[in-house]
């Protein structure tokens, strides 16, 4: 394949005319070759893992993973973590500009006044067992979703999408909360609207009817950040899925459910639960070296969990903000003797100066920091995953609606490389061996 100047690119292939496809440049990033007409000459690309495919168009997030460089709308995730706030950057995902101060007011008000699940959606957890894993709770229930709220599931009426995407990540986190409470015993607590989108979280996670929580406003922050920092992050596997789902026409309801079903696997939101449960495994720095090793030996599958990224190969810029989140949260808490504490920084110091984690640019991801905090904060470790997904809603709706607007939706549907039988004769019972 070669490239001439005019922006285009030529296919020559045995047994017919060299073909020609328009490139396609974006404001950032690498252009891409428009191959959507070379099925009309018998041929498809072959890319499993899409590590060579532009799925679609999109103006929302841009990565640059050599660089470190993530920006949402066009600004920097570390400007966005530190001088803006979750519902804000929700705003800005979901519109493309900063809210202006009347704008954030109304938004921020139209969220707190979505919070509320419907009362009989309560009755659902009852049908789960007591230890279920949050994240089937939050499948099944989040999809429940299209049974009651039938005035937002008509997705050709932007006033719909709107009303489903406040609805969403309104009530996430009532929805992540009553997992949690139902997983203990204890009654749901109600969300509150004079409480910021975090601080009614935590409330709702951690009061009871007889006690209210007090809320440490580190915590709130450093819980704010972990929002932002999981907000969105381009065309990963579940938003590649709630893509893939919408494009047929489905329901918002059932779409994100659809991305937390992807967000569940260890490859993808996991990593943060892993984290801890590595630590646990590790168990006292004093065998630090021992799993070191381990991580380095080719013959050992182990891997040290919360190192190295698929994209970021040289810095993890949304881990940058996690590190000094998670020192505030260390000092506000005064946890630096906890011995799971005590031992991530030792595990983060010796990493650091590993020869084999420098030359293989192996740095603590944003994982390892966050399932640091979600720890401290007294998160258990099976809602890691929910809070990445609660986050994540913002992304993912986002790009469903963003896909919606388009002039030019069509379903996606994948083709394949068939390795299957070729043709053959139906064999009758009687005559198979
Ligand atoms: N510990 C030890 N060695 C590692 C690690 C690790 N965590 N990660 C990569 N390597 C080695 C790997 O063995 C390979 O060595 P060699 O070149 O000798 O074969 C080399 O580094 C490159 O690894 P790779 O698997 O080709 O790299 P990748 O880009 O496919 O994998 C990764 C990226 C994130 C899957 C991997 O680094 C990993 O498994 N990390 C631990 C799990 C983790 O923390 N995941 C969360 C990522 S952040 C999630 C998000 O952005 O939402």
């Amino acid at each position: 394949m070669s490239n001439d100047k005019k922006e285009t690119a030529t296919l020559s292939l045995p047994g017919c005319d060299p073909i020609t496809f328009p490139i396609l440049a974006g404001t950032l990033g690498p252009s891409v070759i428009d191959v959507s007409h070379l099925n009309n000459d018998g041929f498809f690309t072959y890319d499993p893992g899409f590590q060579s495919t532009a799925a679609c168009q999109s103006a929302i997030t841009f990565i640059d993973g050599d660089q470190g460089i993530l920006l949402h709308r066009g600004y920097p995730i570390a400007a966005l973590a530190e001088q803006s706030d979750y519902l804000e950057v929700c705003y800005l995902l979901l519109n493309g500009e900063l809210p202006n101060q009347k704008q954030k007011i109304n938004f921020v008000d139209q969220i707190q006044h979505h919070t509320l699940v419907h009362e009989q959606l309560s009755n659902f957890f009852n049908g789960f067992p007591r230890k279920s894993h949050p994240m089937a709770i939050m499948c099944g229930v989040v999809g429940a979703l299209s049974a009651f709220y039938h005035d937002s599931l008509e997705i050709k009426n932007p006033a719909h999408r709107d009303l489903a995407a406040l609805r969403l990540i309104a009530k996430m986190p009532t929805i992540a909360a009553m997992a949690y409470k139902y997983s203990l015993g204890q009654p749901f607590v109600y969300p509150q609207n004079s409480l910021s989108y975090v601080e009614n979280f935590l409330h709702m996670m951690f009061s009871v009817p007889t006690e209210t929580d007090k809320i440490n406003p580190v915590l709130v922050r450093a819980m704010d950040r972990v929002f932002i920092l999981h907000a969105d992050h381009e065309q990963n596997a579940s938003t590649s899925t709630v893509r893939l789902a919408g494009s047929s026409g489905a329901n918002p309801f059932a779409c994100i459910s659809a991305g937390i079903a992807a967000l569940w696997g260890p490859a993808h939101g996991g990593a943060n639960e892993a984290v801890i449960n590595m630590l646990q495994e590790i168990g006292d720095a004093s065998r630090i070296e021992q799993y070191i090793a381990k991580a380095k030996d080719k013959n050992d599958p182990f891997r040290l969990m919360g190192f190295g990224h698929r994209v970021y190969k040289n810095f993890d810029p949304r881990a940058k903000v996690m590190r000094q989140t998670c020192y505030e949260v260390m000092e506000a808490l005064q946890i630096h003797e906890n011995p799971l504490f005590k031992l991530a920084l030792k595990l983060e110091e010796i990493a650091l100066q590993d020869p084999y984690f420098i030359e293989k640019k192996l740095y603590p991801n944003v994982d390892f920091y966050s399932g640091i905090i979600l720890k401290a904060i007294g998160i258990p470790t099976n809602m890691f995953t929910v809070i990445f997904a609660i986050a994540r809603t913002v992304g993912w709706i986002a790009h469903w609606n963003e896909m919606l607007s388009a002039s030019d939706l069509k379903i996606g549907r994948p083709r394949q490389l068939y390795v299957g039988l070729t043709e053959r004769a139906f064999i009758p019972l009687d005559k198979r061996t």
